[in-house]
């Protein structure tokens, strides 16, 4: 049985720098919380509990004196609580996610009215329509062409949560080309995402069976394993080795393996290193 991994997978710059900065902290001996789970992957967290990296679910709930705020981001305010509290921070927001938070108070600061496009509870929008709000101003989030309201008062900037596609954008801006409405886009868009998702829907073509690895509650791990159940004749998304069972691989000759953004490479490894002891 050959195993080919994809030529794009496993954890983002993004993670992997809030990952670092996480571990960073422990090995400074210092007792630090996250807010809310660094990232979507329970070993991970499980990890950073054992190095003294707790997750505390709100404010309210942190008791040490040094706060991480994870990739996705925070609303300005949340910072400014953090250290009105005289907490110390250490700032893990992915520096693709900063550039698209300047990129909607600058919208806003000019007059435009802002159109965030992506998920309207995900902390990184939330995040995004704090910035553009504390800038002065209007804010909308739309997940598709068809929230954009009636009347939209001009101008209008368009900014986009960083895991989004650019087919979603470009419909959003034709809709409002439509109108006669010409936006001023800011493409914030992060293309590891798309990146991992094409390679494992190339790789899923050629392969008896795909292996996707990373957090069940991972969606961006989920995805990829949705896009490679489309294509791959077998796929299984697992967290750990001990998940995989050596009789679905019966018969292949070739399995593919992928991961998550949210999946640091020791996991990747470590579910390779089985499927190899049985090739
Ligand atoms: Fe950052 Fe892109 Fe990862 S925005 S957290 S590098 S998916």
């Amino acid at each position: 049985m050959k195993i080919i991994e994809a030529r794009c997978a496993g954890a983002c710059y993004g993670v992997q720098r809030a990952l670092d900065l996480a571990l960073e902290a422990a090995d400074a001996d210092r007792k630090a919380q996250t807010l809310g789970p660094l990232i979507h992957n329970p070993q991970v967290v499980a990890k950073l509990e054992q190095a003294g990296i707790s997750v505390a679910d709100s404010l309210d709930e942190v008791d040490g004196d040094l706060v991480i705020i994870r990739s996705h981001g925070v609303t300005p305010e949340t910072k400014e609580a953090i250290l009105s509290k005289g907490l110390s921070l250490i700032d893990a927001t992915c520096p693709h996610v900063v550039r698209a938070q300047r990129a909607a108070a600058d919208l806003a600061r000019s007059g435009c009215t802002v159109v965030v496009v992506g998920e309207e509870s995900h902390p990184e929008v939330e995040g995004l329509c704090a910035y553009a709000r504390q800038a002065g101003g209007r804010v909308l989030v739309v997940a598709s062409a068809d929230e954009l309201p009636e009347a939209i008062p001009e101008p209008v900037g368009i900014v986009v949560q960083t895991t989004q596609s650019r087919a979603k954008l470009d419909e959003v801006t034709a809709a409002l080309g439509r109108r006669g409405i010409r936006p001023i886009v800011k493409d914030t868009i992060c293309t590891a995402t798309a990146m991992r998702q094409q390679a494992a829907a190339d790789l899923a073509r050629r392969v008896d069976a795909m292996v996707v690895i990373g957090g069940h509650n991972s969606s961006n791990t989920t995805r990829l394993y949705e896009i490679c159940a489309q294509t791959a004749p077998r796929a299984y998304h697992v967290e750990t080795p001990g998940e995989l069972r050596r009789e679905d691989f019966e018969g292949c000759d070739i399995v593919g393996v992928t991961a998550g953004a949210s999946t640091p490479e020791d996991q990747i490894s470590a579910v390779v290193d089985r499927l190899r002891s049985w090739s």
